[in-house]
């Protein structure tokens, strides 16, 4: 592939992946059963990415194994309903189309396991996305380490990865013990969590003790949050995540440990939010499951919003949801539930939004960092707020 055998396009990107394998002293490539690419968002890749993905379209380059994208800068149909510039949008659909020509599955989410897109246990993958690389080691077991776009982009065009980091044994072990001494009662308990336990422990994977049952929206909601404040990629929950139950209790009993507690949760979510005038209430990082879209609808019930109420999730699960009604009860009491994109990466500026009300601490730490002004609050505090 290197020397070219198979086109221009798998050379370069062979390039890549050898470079990066070098400089984590790799000793071998390994095949990937699948990638998921991020950087979509024209806000993100910018004229420079927009050519080089072109480019490598025109070079013949190809996805071998299947490939998924991270959401773009905006709904691919309904992006003048969100006040998209035109400009953007037409950049953002030559990027989607670019990726189409490469054989990437433009399912723009950032919830690929959520569409039909999941590893089985042990898999070998290339997965860009912070929260989905978080849920891909945590929660299936399959292995990846926190990719970028270039590289998941490299992987999928040669269907190899370099061996190093969370793709071996030794690196999924975990280095605390995280003793969680409070009740978890909403998916902002368990982003708060994430939040402060990568805070605390940078990029360590955390051994999480005491956390009950969990259901899919919590763990991904913790893991995206763990990963946005620590670069967390891998987590392990007592009897929840799979590899929790192979760590021998020797290993963990030599490990330091943290206990966490309400008290700790509640100054976190206070840390990330403050009082905002007119927000714009957004759900949906990571983008909404079909369980969560029934329960907006649910909240919804009877009740006319008098705010801007965005939901975002993937195409796939919109389809679902549309089907079982939840779309259109979201919708009839004022709401707008939008596909491939997300309050991060769309151009909320250019669209006049000045600040956001989300249940998400992964949201609201990029959107203050981005300098806009953000609340926390549960999915049922902000439906109760925006319908005042
Ligand atoms: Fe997904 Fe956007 Fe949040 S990509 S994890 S919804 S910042």
């Amino acid at each position: 592939m290197l020397e070219g055998d198979e086109g221009p396009a798998v050379a370069k990107s062979m390039e890549l992946l050898l470079a990066l394998g070098e400089v984590f002293g790799a000793e071998k490539l390994v095949p990937v059963e699948s990638a998921h690419i991020s950087g979509v968002s024209y806000k993100n890749l910018s004229e420079a990415g927009l050519e080089f993905l072109e480019e490598q379209a025109g070079l013949g380059a190809h996805a071998r194994v299947t490939a998924t994208l991270n959401p773009a800068g905006m709904d691919l149909e309904r992006w003048r309903d969100m006040g998209v510039p035109e400009a953007f949008a037409e950049k953002q659909l030559r990027i989607i189309g670019a990726f189409k020509r490469i054989g990437v599955e433009p399912t723009c989410t950032c919830t690929p396991y959520l569409v039909g897109h999941i590893p089985r246990p042990g898999d070998q993958v290339a997965w860009a996305e912070s929260s989905a690389v978080a849920y891909s080691n945590s929660v299936l077991g399959a292995k990846t380490n926190r990719e970028s776009g270039p590289t998941t982009l490299a992987s999928a065009v040669t269907g190899r990865a370099a061996l190093y980091g969370y793709r071996l044994e030794e690196n999924r072990l975990p280095g605390e013990v995280v003793e969680v001494e409070t009740e978890l009662h909403t998916r902002l308990d368990y982003s708060a969590l994430g939040f402060l336990t990568g805070k605390l422990l940078g990029p360590t994977v955390p051994y999480f003790k005491w956390i009950k049952s969990p259901d899919l929206e919590s763990l991904k909601a913790l893991g995206a949050a763990c990963a946005t404040s620590g670069g967390i990629a891998l987590y392990h929950i007592e009897g929840v995540t799979p590899e929790s139950r192979h760590i021998p209790t020797e290993a963990l009993r030599r490990l330091e440990r943290i206990s966490i507690e309400g008290v700790d949760l509640a100054e976190t979510k206070s840390r990330l939010s403050s009082e905002v005038e007119d927000p714009v209430f957004c759900l949906g990082c990571p983008h909404c499951s079909l369980g969560e879209l029934r329960e907006v609808a649910g909240l919804l019930r009877r009740k006319r919003l008098r705010r801007r109420f965005w939901v975002f999730t993937s195409r796939g699960v919109y389809g679902e949801a549309d089907g079982l009604g939840y779309v259109a009860a979201i919708e009839r009491a004022g709401g707008r539930v939008f596909r491939d994109t997300c309050m991060v990466v769309a151009p909320l500026r250019e669209m006049g939004w000045r600040s956001v009300a989300t249940n998400s601490c992964k949201a609201a730490h990029y959107a203050s960092s981005m300098g806009f002004g953000t609340r926390l609050g549960t999915a049922a505090e902000l439906v109760r707020e925006a319908v005042q």
